[in-house]
């Protein structure tokens, strides 16, 4: 009884003390205007201190990538930082390299703009742009995931990569007071000009997928911004392996269909993993493709397939079922998207056979 009091003491007087030092932050520390000169001068933007850095820049219409909505969770919303702001923080490390650290590459949602400053971004990151685009239609494809086509109003258009992401702002419902923002893999061609599609499945009580499941309608309009990532088709080999799972799909059905009409001289292997074949979707759509493409295979395989499934096809981890089909390295590139899980396993195998990191592209869904 005594220890419970004593760590719910030192509990509450711990919070006390942040709550402190938040408010006395906010009062004491006025760091007035701040200059941020972007790119040696390329850009500059007067803001008020005390923001991050990642929400400075995208109040001025600059986005950063960002999956976790500035909670030090994705790593993805790096910048170069070349003035000082301090030490890297414990939240962090776990995202940057040595050699990101000694370039003094930084998470912008960690670094609080307390003085002027001095950063370098990618130039491509001035072509993001926010965008209104309204629910045109919700259609489910599993019991846990559905696919959102959606219109795009203001602007009209998004430029982008086969392969790349987009981020969605979630609206306050229910007991969820915040709005978040997260990243969704585009689904869809370039060539379908003025709609975006975006295939979420539900992760339970998960902020943003909760809404995109529960909360949201045909007709409704959202925010999304775009387009992010280098997770797109590189030149140099003719032989591809996709390896997908979940989710994951929608990323790799955006660059298979763009390939085909794009006519390339490519040879395509997809490899799609599920559990069961409820778990299972787009089967007709690929199949339907691979009657269609003679340079185009589809593989899914199921680890653990029902009795009630009748399952003809490949059983098996996917990297069992990759490891079975995949036998040469010669003139070929992986594209892998999923669980971090899967694709660390993946990347295994794939070396294994022979492909070199530099061989392999994958976009972790964190
Ligand atoms: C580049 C990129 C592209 C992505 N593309 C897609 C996509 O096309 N489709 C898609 O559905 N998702 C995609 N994601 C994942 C997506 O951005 C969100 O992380 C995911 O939808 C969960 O968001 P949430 O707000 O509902 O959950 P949160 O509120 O962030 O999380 C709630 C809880 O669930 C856990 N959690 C978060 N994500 C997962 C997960 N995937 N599986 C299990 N537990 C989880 C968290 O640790 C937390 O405990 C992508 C992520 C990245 C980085
Ligand atoms: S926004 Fe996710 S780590 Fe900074």
């Amino acid at each position: 009884m005594e220890i419970v009091q004593t760590v719910l003491s030192i509990s509450l007087i711990s919070s006390a003390l942040a709550v402190v030092v938040v408010i006395a932050d906010r009062f004491l520390n006025d760091y007035g205007e701040c200059v941020i000169d972007i790119n040696g001068g390329n850009r500059q933007m007067t803001v008020n201190g005390g923001s991050t850095l990642l929400s400075a820049l995208a109040a001025n219409r600059i986005f950063i990538p960002s999956a976790c909505g500035g909670k030090a969770t994705c790593g993805l919303c790096t910048v170069q930082v070349a003035s000082d702001v301090g030490p890297v923080l414990p939240t962090e490390e776990p995202y940057l390299s040595e050699e990101q650290v000694n370039e003094g590459v930084r998470l912008s949602c960690q670094i609080k703009i307390k003085h002027d400053l001095e950063i370098h971004i990618p130039e491509e990151l001035f072509n993001i742009e926010q965008y209104q685009a309204r629910i045109e239609k919700i259609t489910d494809l599993t019991h846990d995931i559905k696919e959102f086509r959606f219109a795009l109003e203001e602007p009209a258009e998004l430029a982008f990569k086969p392969g790349q992401y987009v981020q969605i702002d979630s609206k306050p419902y229910g007991s969820v007071t915040e709005s978040v923002s997260r990243a969704y893999s585009i689904s869809s061609v370039p060539s379908d000009k003025g709609f975006v599609d975006l295939i979420i499945r539900l992760v339970p009580n998960g902020i943003c997928t909760t809404f995109m499941h529960e909360h949201v309608k045909e007709g409704d309009t959202i925010t999304l911004r775009g387009p992010f990532g280098d997770f797109y088709l590189r030149d140099g080999a003719d032989d591809l392996v996709f390896i997908a799972g979940g989710s994951g799909l929608a990323p790799i059905k955006s660059l298979v269909f763009d390939i085909l009409e794009q006519g390339l001289e490519k040879n395509m292997t997809f490899f799609f993993g599920a559990v069961t074949k409820k778990d299972l979707y787009y089967v007709e759509l690929f199949q339907d493709l691979e009657k269609r493409y003679p340079n185009f295979r589809y593989i899914p395989a199921l680890s653990n397939p029902a009795p009630e499934d009748a399952w003809q096809g490949d059983v098996g981890l996917i990297t069992d079922v990759v490891a079975k089909y995949v036998e040469t390295p010669v003139n070929k590139q992986a594209y892998l998207c999923g669980s971090p899980g899967m694709i660390n396993a993946c990347i295994n195998v794939l070396t294994g056979i022979g492909l070199t990191e530099d061989e392999v592209f994958y976009d972790k869904f964190t």
